[in-house]
């Protein structure tokens, strides 16, 4: 794995850095002559890691390669990026390139262990009205905020975007608008609206094209935030009853195989929303869970979890992550956006 020069350890940083040695070797790779290696970033594998971490059965679907191509132009990405083990130590060297995104309340990045993390995926999952739409609203904001404050953005000329897919129909851009208010003098607001990407995803195939087509972007600009608002109203509609759980679970996994590979091989944040189901027959513990079972569950790396309080009050709880304490705290929703409790 190819680590990052410690002056520019930003944002999709893996990536140039891989489009670099692409540039030098992909053509070079046993099996990848010049048209194959058009076919191949023409279908959005224009990096190593990206062929690397690909399988095969995608590589034949997406990229309409044979099987035994694929598998042999598989296994030479591996090769040449050493793909395999590595120690702890580069691990945590490479966890350094994580960055974190300030949500705008200080208990919430306490919460958080100081913001969302980028190289992974968050999920917020709780019950309508419980703060998810309006935290994603305003992490649209922070994302663009300078480095050293709590942002993702190192260059004004050319600035992170943030990547919205809103699957309900519940953006509002003039809400952003708002909430940016406060940023006022830290960020140009008139161009805050400009480098935020707003797909409406109409069904669950039009939303895992709009991911597919985030994948591809990621490799060549500096996206630094991707948000799905919500992930699984989609498949949960379209997909009713029993006889279809298999297929939807499987569509699923799929789409949050894309989500994962985006948020790692682009070193970027990636934020997905999602309902609950009550549990009705549950006696001990909160009566809700996240829809989505297994596949949801295991795939995102902080699960945070929302909840009303009194008024504009609202609970946030880590629920499950690698590495944060399983802890509270309070926030609020006010007319400036997410805020702690005043
Ligand atoms: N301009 C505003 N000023 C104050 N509070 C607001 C404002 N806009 C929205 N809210 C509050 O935000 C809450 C809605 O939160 P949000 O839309 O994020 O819910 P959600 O968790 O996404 O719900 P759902 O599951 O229905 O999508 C409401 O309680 C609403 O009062
Ligand atoms: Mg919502």
């Amino acid at each position: 794995m190819i680590s990052s020069p410690p002056d520019d350890n930003g944002v999709n940083s893996t990536v140039s850095e891989s489009q670099v040695l692409k540039s030098k070797d992909i053509g070079d790779l046993p099996g990848i002559g010049p048209a194959t290696a058009k076919k191949l970033q023409d279908s959005g594998f224009g990096t190593l890691e990206s062929l690397a971490t690909v399988s095969i059965g995608e590589l034949v679907a997406v990229g309409n390669l044979g099987e035994a191509t694929s598998r042999k132009i598989i296994q030479a990405a591996r090769d040449a990026l050493d793909f395999g083990f590595t120690t702890a130590e580069e691990v945590l060297e490479r966890r350094r390139n994580m960055l974190k995104i300030t949500t705008g309340s200080a208990s919430l990045d306490d919460l958080f262990g100081g913001g969302i993390e980028t190289g992974s995926m968050t999920e917020l999952y709780g019950e309508y009205r419980t703060g998810k739409t309006q935290l994603a609203h305003q992490l649209c904001i922070t994302a663009q905020l300078p480095r050293e404050m709590g942002g993702l953005n190192t260059d004004d000329k050319n600035p992170i975007k943030v990547v919205y897919i809103d699957t309900e129909g519940t953006f509002r851009p003039e809400r952003i608008l708002d909430m940016s208010k406060r940023w006022e003098g830290d960020l140009d607001i008139k161009q805050v609206l400009k480098n935020i990407m707003h797909g409406r995803a109409y069904n669950s195939d039009h939303q895992m094209v709009l991911t597919e087509k985030i994948a591809k972007d990621s490799q060549t600009e500096k996206i630094g935030l991707l948000i799905v608002d919500s992930l699984i109203s989609h498949f949960r509609a379209e997909y009713v009853g029993r006889g279809t759980l298999a297929s939807r679970q499987q569509k699923l996994n799929q789409h949050i195989h894309t989500l994962l590979k985006v948020a790692e091989v682009g070193n970027l944040s990636v934020i997905v929303t999602n309902q609950v189901h009550s549990k009705p027959d549950m006696f001990f513990g909160d009566p809700t869970a996240p829809v989505g079972g297994n596949i949801v569950a295991h795939a995102s790396h902080t699960r945070v979890y929302l909840r009303k309080s009194k008024g504009e009050r609202r609970i946030a709880r880590i629920a499950d992550s690698p590495l944060l304490p399983e802890n509270e705290t309070v926030f609020a929703i006010t007319g400036d956006g997410i805020t702690d409790v005043g």
